[in-house]
């Protein structure tokens, strides 16, 4: 009888610790699970996008994170509304039609797809490459700024700018005459390069940094759309106003994410 009580205990006690290893295991298990999302052949693509890999099916438009007037200090309304629910929008909508006859394709990430673009099938290469990089590009630009952004750059990316370009004011001028001397449409970076430092990029049409191993910290978009309304062909005014809404908590974080990126 006493055998068959202590028996009972045991069971109990060790159905107890099987429950609270399965409620305080289970989250870990699921949050690796999905840390380890499956990306392309290559291992470890850069990361481009904070916190994880940006889906590239279904593909979606994110909210933006502030009123289409809210930037009103470099960017007017309209342009916003165009650029975020018309332009981003596309190329959202056409990632999608291209991956939709590709369920391998579908599994991975757009930055996976966009660092291996030569797995890419031939047929849709250029399209998942104008419109994947059209949607990270995009997704990483509306977070770049803020309505109370502006001001200096703080934090290590201050210190980094500083050593790396000499002062705020060197690299500002630096970045906005990449940005005017890049003919056409295209962007301008400031990258965390393989050699783990930072470096002024331009890139063409919607191409990323990461199909060039750098990592984007920051970067402002060269289209038209981005500033034609308001500005006309004066892109170099566009250039320095933008700076009045630069999100500089957000490059901070990304400049961290950045230096934390497999090389
Ligand atoms: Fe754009």
């Amino acid at each position: 009888m006493i055998g068959f009580r202590r028996k009972t205990i045991v069971f109990f006690l060790a159905t107890i610790v099987l429950a609270i290893l399965v409620i305080f295991y289970e989250p870990v298990l699921i949050a690796e699970a999905q840390s380890s999302t499956p990306t392309a052949a290559k291992s470890s693509p850069p990361v481009a996008y904070p916190n994880r890999a940006l889906s590239a099916f279904p593909a979606q438009l994110p909210p933006l994170p502030y009123a289409y007037g809210a930037l009103g200090k470099a960017i007017d309304a309209e342009t916003m509304k165009l650029h975020h629910d018309a332009h981003h929008a596309s190329y959202v909508k056409n990632l999608n039609d291209a991956l939709k006859q590709y369920p391998d394709l579908q599994k991975r990430s757009v930055e996976a797809l966009l660092v291996n673009l030569n797995s890419v099938p031939e047929d849709i290469r250029t399209k998942v490459r104008n419109n994947g990089g059209g949607h990270l590009n995009h997704t990483i630009f509306w977070q770049l700024m803020s309505p109370e952004g502006g001001g200096k750059p703080s934090g290590a990316i201050a210190q980094e700018i500083n050593q790396t370009f000499g002062s705020f004011d060197t690299f500002k001028k630096q970045f906005n005459a990449a940005g005017a001397a890049r003919f056409g449409s295209g962007w301008v970076w400031l990258v965390r390069n393989p050699q783990n430092q930072l470096q002024i990029v331009t890139t063409a049409n919607q191409d990323n940094p990461i199909m060039d191993g750098s990592y984007p910290i920051m970067g402002n978009d060269l289209w038209e759309h981005a500033y034609y309304l308001k500005y006309r062909n004066r892109r170099g005014e566009y250039l320095d106003n933008w700076w009045n809404v630069v999100n500089w908590p957000q490059i901070n974080r990304r400049s961290q994410l950045s230096s934390q990126q497999p090389r």
